[in-house]
């Protein structure tokens, strides 16, 4: 990952996202995965392996903690004979290692793809941003000029910049008759890069977000009185890189009566928090959860689960399989009980219920 050219987002670690996906890549390696899966081709040594899918692959059209967890508890009796067959170490990871491969997995998919400077350009053009904007010094009169505009850090703060000038273009684009445009993520991406190259700035790939529970109160303030209910951005926001969300929230400026000022940091802040709802999927149902926790036998054996104030996270459900708890689990196998399955939706509902007061007495 640190060869690519593309943004790299350095993730501040917080109580709920503290995935490292650069980690991930080392939790692969030693938990030996690549000598059954292929990882985009890749195995171990030269050869592919062709044992299992190659896990590169999203495993569903909506790609989160829940839809891994599922899969992988799911498969465990398969897996498990597979590595007795083989005389293979099964993966032993820890949760917050799994947390890790998981945020490894997404960034395969879903991280911004490398910079095009060339691109960038050809962007400003084909959605006559340069109508207003010129390229060089000398200023269109509509707009500044890109060469002026505040020094382009990183994408954040072009997502910044235009939100809030989104006003005083709406007011420039009826004025001139031009037609305004949507952008998309990698649209700002090479935006981003190409400005730089003409404001002279060396090319910075790397930037870090703040803890997204920052972002809550902020956007709840700024983006909540519409984004709840059918307007979830949890329920509806799936598959997203940070610059998808940064592009949604420039897609919208145009069609807003008003737009609220956002500070510079403040929309670090809502950005991590937003892209963090919707990595880590609708929340579950703890009603369906406590009926899944009795229907699949957790109860079984879990009758006052879970130590106290422990949290859990689909992640946890994934250690119970592959992580230090496995040997109690497993004893479902050693003892001929058939191996409960847990769809996505179940494991989120677990989650939930497991999380909820009732269940930690
Ligand atoms: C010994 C070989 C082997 C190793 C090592 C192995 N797996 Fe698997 N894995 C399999 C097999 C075989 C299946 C398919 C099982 C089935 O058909 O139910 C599978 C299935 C899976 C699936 C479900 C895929 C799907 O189609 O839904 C996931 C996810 C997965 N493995 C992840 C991992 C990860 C992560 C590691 C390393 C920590 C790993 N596996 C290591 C053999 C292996
Ligand atoms: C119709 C004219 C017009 C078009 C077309 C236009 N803008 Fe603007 N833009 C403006 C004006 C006017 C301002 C200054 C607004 C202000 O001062 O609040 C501005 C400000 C900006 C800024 C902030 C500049 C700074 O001072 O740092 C950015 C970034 C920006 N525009 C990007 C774009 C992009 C990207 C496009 C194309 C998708 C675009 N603009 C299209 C008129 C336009
Ligand atoms: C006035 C109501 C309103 C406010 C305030 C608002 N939004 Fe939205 N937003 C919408 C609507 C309606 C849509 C979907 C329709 C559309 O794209 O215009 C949307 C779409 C989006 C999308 C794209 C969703 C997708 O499906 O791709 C993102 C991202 C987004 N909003 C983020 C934000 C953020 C962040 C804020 C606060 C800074 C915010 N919105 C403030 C109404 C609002
Ligand atoms: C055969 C008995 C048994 C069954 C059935 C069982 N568990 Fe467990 N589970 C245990 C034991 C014992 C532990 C503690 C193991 C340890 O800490 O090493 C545990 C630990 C866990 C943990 C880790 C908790 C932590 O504090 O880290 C989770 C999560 C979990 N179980 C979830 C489930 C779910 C979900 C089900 C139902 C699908 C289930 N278990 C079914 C025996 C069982």
């Amino acid at each position: 990952m640190t060869r690519s050219v593309g943004w790299i987002v350095l993730l501040v670690s917080s109580y709920i996202w503290a995935a490292d996906a650069r980690n991930g890549a080392l939790v692969l390696e030693q938990q030996g995965c690549q000598q059954c899966h292929a990882v985009r081709g890749q195995g171990l040594e030269h050869e592919t392996p062709v044992i299992a899918r190659d896990l590169g692959e999203r495993l569903a059209p909506t790609y989160g903690p829940h839809t891994l967890a599922s899969a992988l508890w799911n498969h465990t009796p398969a897996m498990w004979a597979e590595f007795s067959a083989r005389g293979i170490t099964a993966p032993a990871a820890t949760e917050s290692e799994w947390r890790d491969l998981f945020a490894y997995f997404y960034s395969l998919q879903f991280f911004e793809p490398p910079a095009e400077v060339g691109r960038g350009k050809q962007v400003l053009e084909s959605k006559h941003c340069t109508s207003c904007h010129s390229l060089s010094r000398a200023a269109t009169g509509r707009g500044p000029s890109v060469v002026d505009w505040a020094q382009m850090d990183d994408p954040v703060t072009l997502v910044y910049q235009l939100w809030n000038h989104a006003s005083s273009m709406k007011n420039a684009f009826a004025r001139n008759k031009i037609e305004w445009k949507t952008l998309t993520g990698r649209d700002l991406v090479d935006l981003t890069a190409y400005v730089q190259s003409i404001q002279n700035l060396v090319p910075n790939r790397q930037f870090s977000l703040p803890g997204p529970e920052s972002g809550k109160p902020l956007f709840d303030a700024n983006c909540g009185l519409c984004h709840r209910d059918s307007l979830s951005l949890a329920m509806n926001l799936r598959n997203k890189t940070w610059m998808d969300i940064g592009a949604g929230i420039w897609n919208h400026s145009q069609k807003m009566p008003a737009v609220r000022m956002v500070a510079s940091d403040d929309m670090r802040k809502i950005l991590a928090y937003v892209w963090q709802l919707q990595y880590d999927g609708p929340p579950g149902n703890r009603v369906l959860g406590q009926k899944a926790f009795i229907e699949k036998g957790c109860i079984e054996c879990h009758r006052s689960p879970f130590k106290d104030g422990k949290h859990i996270t689909a992640f946890s459900i994934v250690a119970a399989a592959w992580g230090p708890a496995r040997y109690a689990h497993h004893q479902m196998l050693e003892r001929g009980l058939p191996w409960p399955n847990l769809s996505p939706a179940d494991v989120s509902n677990l989650v939930a219920f497991l999380n909820s007061r009732d269940s930690a007495r």
